[in-house]
């Protein structure tokens, strides 16, 4: 067996998945759920001060919409194949991509306010095993509220704390809007992060982590500003895609629901590349502190790739909430599976692999002048295999270079317009258009 172990603010973990704050941690009972399924750790739903009661104490009536990757369409979950084991718990593979939405206003952060937060940290903490650690989540908005805060996790059992500065719906100090559509965000405001980041590691002894959100910032700054706060470790994840709006252009409606023409946080597989890319960026700028990364994952191949990006661990929620918790089992047995295949024993063999890889200064990329202004006839061509082609034309259709032209069904090419963009055998529903060297 690969050894999946992993460093995480000075803490060692049996693995890099922790179960992010959402539903699928939202009680106790849900936290010993993912513990059992196999999470190294479970962050717990966010504990509010000096929010509105619509963030505090209601939901919407329906809250969630299973969407197409775009999240405009119902998506149509395909019957599966083969049933799994029964020990995963769901019966055959979801077939990605498909997107959940929630429906705003919909909002709900913890079910326990007050001392019930207290109770629900040392309940949890007493009902998962000791080698799945509990994160409690704070987030308030004055100076008084984190105080308020710090005095709540002093009285827990909690092994870190998150501080929520990703949550797309808290507003900052003063600049409180009429509604929750307005900026800033407390997230966008990177002088009351420090602040605040600051502000609870004087008050707290165990672990710090600044959770940030991508919306309206420089991410780095963002970033940079944790670090040097003292922050143990930066969560980063995309939870506040919030202003996305589904448009019905035959009924002319908004909104997920009729009950609520309103703006959804939407998310999908499609996420992950831009948090792997974010990801690299903050390793390359001087980022050293551990990074916790959510958003998007659905796979022990996303966890993989975050890793690779420079992640230590790895939160998921909305796959948790569509699958079930089990669905980890199916990730670490992929993680063992492909770690064992490619001969690495331990997780730090690949912690961070991509983040060198990656070529940030384009005059070290291969970048050719075009034809068009008189640079030099490309040393690669696109060739057409006659035999699989289906003359469908798309090719041609697509050639904004106009080098194409479908000749008794077949595609040639004017070598002298071609500039080997390559676009033709993307489209190609067959493979038949290759780039190959001259
Ligand atoms: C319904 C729902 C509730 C959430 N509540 C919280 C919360 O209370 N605190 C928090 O820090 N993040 C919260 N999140 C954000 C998740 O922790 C996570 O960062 C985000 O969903 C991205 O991960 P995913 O793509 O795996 O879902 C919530 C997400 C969802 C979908």
């Amino acid at each position: 067996m690969a050894e999946l172990k992993t460093q995480y603010c000075g803490v060692e973990l049996k693995n890099p998945l922790i179960c992010a704050s959402a539903p699928p941690t939202h009680t106790p009972e849900a936290c010993r759920r993912a513990a059992e399924a196999g999470f190294a750790a479970v962050v717990l739903k966010t504990h509010g001060v000096e929010l509105p009661d619509s963030l505090l104490k209601t939901v919407g009536r329906p809250t969630y919409a299973m969407a197409d990757w775009r999240g405009i369409n119902r998506w149509q979950p395909k019957a599966p194949k083969k049933s799994m084991s029964r020990k995963y718990g769901r019966k055959g593979k979801v077939e990605t991509p498909y997107t959940m939405i929630s429906i705003s206003p919909g909002v709900i952060l913890s079910y326990f306010v007050g001392d019930k937060y207290v109770d629900y940290v040392n309940k949890t903490k007493d009902l998962v095993s000791d080698d799945c650690l509990v994160i409690a989540s704070i987030v308030a908005i004055t100076e008084r509220g984190w105080e308020e805060q710090c005095n709540l996790i002093r009285k827990t059992n909690a092994d870190m704390v998150e501080l929520n500065f990703g949550c797309p719906h808290t507003f900052a100090e003063g600049k409180e809007p009429e509604d929750f559509s307005e900026e800033p965000l407390l997230g966008s405001m990177p002088d009351l992060i420090e602040k605040y980041t600051t502000f609870c590691i004087d008050r707290l002894d165990i672990p710090v982590i600044s959770k940030i959100q991508p919306e309206g910032v420089s991410l780095l700054a963002l970033a940079k500003i944790c670090q040097e706060a003292g922050a143990m470790a930066i969560n980063f994840s995309d939870s506040s895609f919030l202003h996305a709006l589904r448009i019905d252009i035959e009924e002319e409606t908004v909104g997920w629901s009729r009950d609520y023409p309103s703006f959804s946080t939407f998310w999908g597989p499609w996420v992950t590349p831009y948090i792997c890319g974010k990801l690299v960026h903050f390793r390359k700028n001087g980022i050293k502190i551990d990074l916790s990364a959510s958003g998007g994952v659905s796979s022990g191949a996303d966890v993989i790739r975050l890793m690779m990006a420079g992640a230590t661990t790895v939160q998921a929620a909305r796959s948790i909430m569509v699958e079930g918790w089990d669905v980890v089992h199916e990730w670490l047995d992929f993680m063992n599976e492909w770690m064992e295949r490619k001969g690495y024993r331990s997780l730090k063999e690949i912690y961070g692999s991509a983040v060198d890889k990656v070529i940030t200064d384009y005059s070290k990329l291969p970048l050719y002048v075009p034809q068009i202004m008189g640079g030099p006839e490309p040393d690669k061509k696109m060739v057409v295999n006659a035999e699989k082609c289906i003359g469908c034309g798309w090719c041609e259709a697509c050639c904004s270079h106009l080098a194409i032209r479908l000749s008794n069904d077949i595609p040639e090419f004017d070598y002298k317009r071609c500039e080997v963009c390559g676009l033709c055998e993307g489209v190609c529903p067959v493979g038949a258009i290759k780039m190959v060297d001259k």
